[in-house]
């Protein structure tokens, strides 16, 4: 028998959240004339849908797929592997990357190299949640929802085994009791 997760943060305390984080970024960019948020695949699909309706300064939305690698092929421990590149041409543009969680840091670090070298106007982050506890780089998160513990997360967007990611809440599993059955609390 699996268990349903429990609720770290509720859909009200992620809304008010957001909504902050959206003032707080149309008052910085209210100059820049163009903003470009750049969503980081697939678990920000949620958090940047929220967010960029909540935004009152002009945007226009791109996506970047990465992925860790992982298992035995693995030959760079740590290494990130770009899936899907934007289809925007970053020069001259002021970019927001767009993530929902910040784990060890290393997908924001690679991301952060590698829209550096695309000389953008300014290159800054946003992370919904992000673990302290794990960060193994020192990654500075320009607009942050929230810190929590080290768990596994899921719902907002956040997956367990590509499951529960349109839960309207974020919540804690533990993988452990879930091994071989399917997860509970919907899609
Ligand atoms: C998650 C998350 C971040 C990354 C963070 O992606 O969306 O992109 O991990 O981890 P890091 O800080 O240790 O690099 P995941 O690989 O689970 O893919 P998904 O977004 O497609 O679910």
């Amino acid at each position: 028998m699996t268990e349903a997760p429990q609720v770290l943060l509720a859909e009200g305390t992620i809304r008010a959240r957001v909504d902050e984080l959206a003032r707080q970024i149309s008052r910085d960019y209210a100059a820049a004339g163009d903003l470009l948020l750049v969503g980081v695949l697939r678990g920000c699909y949620i958090f940047l849908a929220d967010l960029s309706r909540r935004l009152t300064v002009p945007r226009r939305i791109d996506f970047i797929a990465v992925s860790a690698y992982r298992g035995k092929a693995q030959t760079s421990p740590g290494a990130v592997r770009l899936l899907m590149d934007v289809r925007t041409d970053i020069a001259g543009r002021h970019v927001l990357l767009v993530e929902d969680i910040v784990d060890t840091g290393r997908t924001l670090r690679y991301l952060q190299g590698l829209f550096r070298a695309r000389r953008p106007a300014s290159l800054k982050t946003c992370a919904l949640l992000r673990k302290p506890e794990r960060l193994q780089n020192a990654i500075a998160v320009d607009y942050l929802g929230f810190d929590i513990p080290d768990a596994w997360v899921v719902g907002y967007g956040l997956d367990y085994r590509d499951r529960l990611r349109a839960l309207p809440y974020i919540g804690t599993v533990e993988p452990d009791r879930w091994g071989e059955g399917e997860p509970r609390g919907g899609p």
